[in-house]
């Protein structure tokens, strides 16, 4: 067990080399991207994000959990809103949806320091729990529908 853990806080040289084609298997799976002037431009998906779903996994706490560190004064019927991050309020007007995009997919490509989770990374990442090893915390699909309830916050 303690071999296992050293070895995922040792990055994904290591996991790939202990967990081998599963680790492959998963990341192969997931979707490329380019990255243009802190910027991901192009759907991950190919398709449009559905916006009110996006809105669903925003408040999940299981998935986006935003509300943990953000106000989103959309929702009102979430009582408890965080601080720790900027409110969302007016998101749209300050940011491209490429550059949305970046952020939800890899936050730390923005600021290396930040707590806000990369939500579609599945490398590099630190005290990842085992059963999350692989897997990025939402799909590509899941990081559309996000970016286009954030484009909605104008
Ligand atoms: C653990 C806390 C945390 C969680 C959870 C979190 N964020 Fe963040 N977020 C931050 C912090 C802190 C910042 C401030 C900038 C930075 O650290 O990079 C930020 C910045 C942002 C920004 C840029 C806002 C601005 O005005 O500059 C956006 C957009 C954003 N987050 C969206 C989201 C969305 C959408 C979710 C849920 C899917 C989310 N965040 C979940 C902590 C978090």
């Amino acid at each position: 067990m303690q071999v296992r853990k050293t070895t995922l806080i040792a990055g994904v040289l290591a996991v790939t080399s202990m967990i081998g084609a599963q680790s492959a298997f998963s990341a192969s799976h997931m979707k490329k991207y380019t990255v243009e002037e802190h910027a991901i431009n192009a759907s991950l998906t190919g398709k449009a994000g559905d916006a009110a779903n996006g809105r669903k996994v925003s408040i999940n706490r299981k998935k986006g959990n935003c509300l943990a560190c953000h106000v989103i004064s959309d929702i009102k019927e979430q009582p408890f809103h965080g601080n720790i991050g900027p409110s969302l309020d007016g998101v749209a007007s300050r940011y491209k949806e490429g550059e949305l995009r970046l952020r939800m997919v890899d936050s730390k490509q923005f600021n290396e320091d930040t707590i806000m989770p990369a939500f579609y990374k599945v490398e590099g990442l630190h005290r990842l729990r085992k059963q999350f090893k692989g897997k990025p915390v939402l799909s590509a699909q899941e990081v559309e529908d996000v970016v286009a309830y954030l484009l909605t916050l104008k």
